[in-house]
């Protein structure tokens, strides 16, 4: 168990985030950058708002024990799959570069290339529950959907509206020259992975009786990674419809979306498993062209 590396554990009274500078020396506290911290939750007071940002917190950990598949309450069955919003966005989203849900409040709305224009964080939020989780979208004035919206607040304690922090999203992994492969992730799974994943990558259900408890991740070469990746993508997944109408402007599409249409010509397969560069070289060239032949393209 890794115990708070990247981030300095502030005391914070009543869960408010501290901003200190990074330096004590006056020199360069002017210049530095200005540290900010996850607030503590558990430093909450029991009220109204503490009680909504913690139900917030378990809704993201354990999403499947309140709103999964197989909840007691069929209205409340709105995740079609059994994961939690956890699985993705690490340590119950305050992992930095482990997608984090921290300092996102103050940035929303927000543009979507994969919308064609802003959306809300109640929107991108149901784009995970519609697609991440395969199921529907929560309503806006539910409990759930509040929970989680002042969980995602509160992980913004104390940030500036518009201020983006660093470690959102994934962070950047170096890439391969040549395509991913499956097949030989498969092996890299049975050797990695399969003891605690199981044959087909179904994994441990939290939600049941399971001794997955206290174990150590193996570490991974960035070719591993991207074979066992690889492997792990070309099995069977639910499929949304009308994921043809996402990115309006085609040439905003992440290289490596792994379903057409494309702008670029090149095939779902190399979109999918790589090499990206070659793509992206190309996206980079059509979107010169559509530049320079634009007519009357606005002054910057
Ligand atoms: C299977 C993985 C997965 C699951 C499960 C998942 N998400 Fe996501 N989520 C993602 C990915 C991938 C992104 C996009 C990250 C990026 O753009 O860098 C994302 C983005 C987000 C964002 C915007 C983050 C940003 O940096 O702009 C929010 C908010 C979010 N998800 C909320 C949720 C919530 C709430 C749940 C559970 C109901 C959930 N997600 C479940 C994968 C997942
Ligand atoms: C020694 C057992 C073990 C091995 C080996 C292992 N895992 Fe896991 N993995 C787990 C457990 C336990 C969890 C659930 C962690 C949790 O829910 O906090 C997990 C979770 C995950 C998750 C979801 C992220 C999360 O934290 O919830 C992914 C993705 C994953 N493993 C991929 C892999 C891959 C790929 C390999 C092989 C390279 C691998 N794992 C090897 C035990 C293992």
């Amino acid at each position: 168990m890794r115990v708070g590396c990247s981030y300095v554990r502030a005391a914070a009274a009543f869960g408010a985030a501290v901003v200190i500078l990074a330096s004590a020396a006056p020199a360069r506290a002017q210049t530095a950058p200005p540290i900010w911290t996850v607030p503590e939750i558990g430093a909450l007071p029991d009220d109204a708002n503490g009680r909504l940002v913690r139900r917030g917190r378990d809704l993201v950990t354990a999403t499947y024990a309140h709103i999964g598949p197989e909840v007691a309450d069929p209205a409340k069955r709105f995740a079609g799959n059994n994961l939690a919003c956890g699985n993705c966005h690490l340590q119950a989203g305050t992992k930095k570069f482990g997608i984090p849900l921290f300092g996102l409040f103050g940035l929303f709305p927000l543009y979507s290339a994969r919308q064609g224009g802003d959306i809300s964080i109640e929107d991108r939020l149901n784009a995970c529950m519609t697609r991440s989780m395969n199921g529907r979208a929560l309503s806006a004035g539910s409990s759930e959907m509040e929970a989680l919206v002042a969980y995602i607040k509160f992980l913004s304690t104390g940030v500036p509206p518009g201020q983006r922090l660093p470690g959102l999203g994934v962070g950047r992994m170096p890439e391969l020259d040549r395509a991913a492969d499956p097949v030989r992730g498969r092996a890299g799974y049975a050797d990695k992975c399969l003891v605690c994943h199981g044959t087909n990558g179904d994994g441990l259900r939290r939600s049941l009786p399971s001794d997955d408890l206290g174990y150590m991740m193996p570490q991974l070469s960035p070719e591993q990674a991207w074979d066992i990746a690889a492997y792990v993508v070309s099995q069977p997944r639910p499929h949304k419809a009308n994921l043809d109408k996402d990115f309006p402007d085609l040439l905003e599409k992440p290289v490596d979306a792994p379903y057409g249409p494309y702008a670029d010509g090149f095939s779902e397969q190399q979109h999918k498993y790589g090499p990206f560069a070659p793509i992206r070289l190309e996206v980079a060239r059509l979107k010169a062209e559509k530049g320079t032949s634009a007519p009357t393209s606005p002054p910057r």
